[in-house]
């Protein structure tokens, strides 16, 4: 302890932090997505009524619009504990095993990186999913067998930003539906902001929120990101926010006026530049951007595809002409 009053204490405010403190609590509070939310609803209310466990839901899409706030809200519904788990946490069948085997009845079970999950370990999902079962084999060569556990009633609640890595007798198993979370639209963005403003104590206007939400690349994590570093710029200037430090603080972090990032631009410089525009090969991007082909195909092209900036076609990416004028009056 200090003995300097003047001497702040210091708390985590971390990115999970962020996560953690902004994460939406209630239905009302996550917004968008308005689909999923009726069709999740219905399929949790209709199964608690039913005195059942919820089936299996699968949700995908890009990173930071909220997969695992909508599990933590399955949960919730249900009034039941959620187990966290991720695909590359689950290395033994005996991992699995154990947290299957330690649910009680009616849990969630929040598998993230689904798609990371080793072939050995889906076989095993497969039975505990469809039947609640589990198939343990003991030992080995001709002495082996194989030992049937019945495990609790359970949902399972898995999340992926790449959905076409999953196998389909993976993905056949959610049978309580298979989600995909949209880009958010610029005013839900600035809703999403203004209780995030509220609950960190900064205070703003309409249009401070919409200048930020046409920069966050329509994604709510990158939004509070946004949101924090300018009212930390704010903070240091001595004053409130406003325009021109929310303008500065876009220019500190390089994000330009579509929101894109360094990463963004250097993926759209290289097709323009150095391949003509393309079309070029995905691990050809890559190698000239020194970025890893699965970050290019999870984080930065979902965004440029939805904004009109990137094709795909079957023999590569091409820039758009939208591109192309973007990048050229950079
Ligand atoms: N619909 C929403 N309404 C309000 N805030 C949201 C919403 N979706 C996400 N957020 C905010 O964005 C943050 C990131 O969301 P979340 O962690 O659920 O994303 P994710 O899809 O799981 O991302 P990742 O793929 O990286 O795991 C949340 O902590 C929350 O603050
Ligand atoms: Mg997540």
């Amino acid at each position: 302890m200090s003995d300097n009053n003047t001497e702040k204490e210091i708390t985590r405010d971390d990115g999970s932090g962020l996560d953690r403190t902004l994460r939406p609590q209630t239905w009302e509070e996550y917004i968008g997505q308005t689909k999923i939310k009726e069709n999740l609803k219905i399929l949790l209310t209709a199964a608690k009524e039913r005195g059942h466990a919820a089936e299996h839901v699968l949700l995908y899409g890009p990173p930071g619009l909220g997969k695992t706030t909508l599990a933590n809200l399955v949960s919730k519904t249900l009034g039941t504990n959620m187990k966290t788990t991720s695909g590359p946490a689950i290395e033994r069948v005996g991992d699995l095993a154990a947290i299957l085997t330690n649910l009680s009845p009616g849990d969630v079970l929040f598998i993230d990186e689904i798609h990371r999950l080793s072939k050995s370990i889906e076989e095993v999902l497969y039975p505990a999913m469809e039947s609640g079962v589990l198939d343990i084999i003991i030992g080995k060569g001709p002495s082996a067998r194989t030992v049937q556990l019945e495990l609790p009633p359970f949902t399972m609640v898995a999340a992926t930003t790449r959905i076409s890595l999953l196998s389909s007798p993976l993905r056949s198993r959610f049978s309580g539906g298979t989600f995909r979370l949209e880009f958010y639209a610029d005013e839900e963005i600035a809703t999403i902001l203004k209780r995030s403003a509220g609950l960190l104590g900064v205070k703003t206007t309409d249009s401070l929120l919409s200048q930020i939400s046409k920069r966050c690349r329509s994604t709510p994590r990158t939004a509070n990101y946004l949101l924090k570093r300018c009212r930390d710029l704010a903070q240091l200037k001595g004053g409130e926010l406003n325009e021109e430090i929310v303008e500065k603080t876009f220019e500190l972090l390089e994000i330009d006026d579509l929101g894109l990032g360094q990463p963004d631009r250097a993926v759209l410089e290289a097709i323009i530049y150095k391949f003509k525009g393309g079309p070029v090969g995905l691990n050809t991007i890559a190698a000239a951007t020194g970025e890893e082909s699965s970050t290019i195909e999870d984080v930065i092209e979902p965004y440029l595809i939805r904004h009109g900036l990137l094709e795909r076609t079957p023999r590569g990416r091409m820039a758009s002409l939208e591109a192309h004028a973007h990048i050229s009056k950079i």
